[in-house]
């Protein structure tokens, strides 16, 4: 498998391919989705939500963090790992920002870094990417962000929201930014962000035009079935295989039809 790096994902947006990035929490799912030739993996703070069972992504730490990119790493086969930034690893100081960066890499194995945020974090990406570390920008409906817009509301509709969202990404990708994820903002914002912006666009809920597309791996493949967001495509249904497979194994062994003769040692 041939290994993407910061430079395969730039490369992509010059030569007009899409490129492709799914959030993966742990080491099966690694070799799962890593084998099918994704560009990169996202070890999201999503997992907040959807394997530690929070409300919210807030709660996150960064060694949840670190321990999962570890148990993610073990299982890439050359996807770029990039890895999120949880909430408060980064916004009081510049210095805190670098050093969470540096564990993320350092003691996770990644291999960038995602943090959400315009303008009020321009300082922190570039001293991070001063430190050598690539970092992905987050920009529209940024979940650390929930209580200041009172829900997952799409972001970026009036004139006033649009306009901040085009500066938000210059100021990211001045700072020093390999790429910017876009989350649940109209789909001809996204178009235009994509336009003005030199570094790929990856877009969840961001329409078609985006250089690339996101999704929570356990929303796409049925898995986690709390929430569906609308942008969400489920292309299986894995709760309902689990359902099913556990619902037969607990009636064969109640009837004694589990373990079978050779199920058994001699
Ligand atoms: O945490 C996450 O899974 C994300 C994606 C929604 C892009 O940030």
């Amino acid at each position: 498998m041939n290994k993407k790096t910061v430079t395969t994902i730039l490369d992509k947006k010059c030569k007009s391919e899409k490129i492709t990035m799914l959030t993966c929490y742990d080491y099966v799912m690694a070799k799962l989705i890593s084998y099918q030739d994704i560009d990169m993996l996202l070890v999201g703070d999503s997992l907040g939500n959807v394997k530690l069972g929070y409300e919210n992504t807030l709660p996150v730490t960064i060694d949840d963090m670190i321990y999962h990119t570890k148990s993610v790493k073990r299982g890439n086969a050359g996807a770029l790992l990039v890895t999120d930034m949880p909430f408060m690893s980064y916004e009081s100081n510049i210095e805190e920002a670098v050093k969470n960066a540096g564990r993320i890499i350092k003691e996770g194995g990644a291999e960038a870094v995602k943090i959400e945020g315009g303008v009020e974090i321009e300082e922190q990406v570039k001293a991070i990417v001063n430190a050598k570390i690539p970092v992905v920008g987050h920009l529209g409906l940024t979940p650390q962000a929930i209580n200041k817009f009172g829900g997952f509301k799409v972001q970026g509709r009036t004139q006033e929201a649009h306009d901040k969202l085009i500066s938000d990404a210059k100021a990211i990708e001045n700072a020093g930014a390999f790429a910017i994820t876009l989350e649940a903002i109209p789909e001809h914002l996204a178009k235009e962000v994509t336009e003005v912006l030199n570094i790929p666009t990856i877009g969840i809920g961001a329409g078609r035009y985006c250089d690339g597309q996101v999704l929570v791996v356990d929303d796409m493949i049925g898995m986690f079935d709390d929430f569906t967001p609308k942008f969400v495509k489920k292309y299986a249904n894995v709760s309902q295989i689990i359902k099913t497979a556990v619902k037969e194994y607990i009636e064969e062994v109640r009837e004694g039809k589990f373990p079978k003769e050779e199920n058994t040692y001699k």
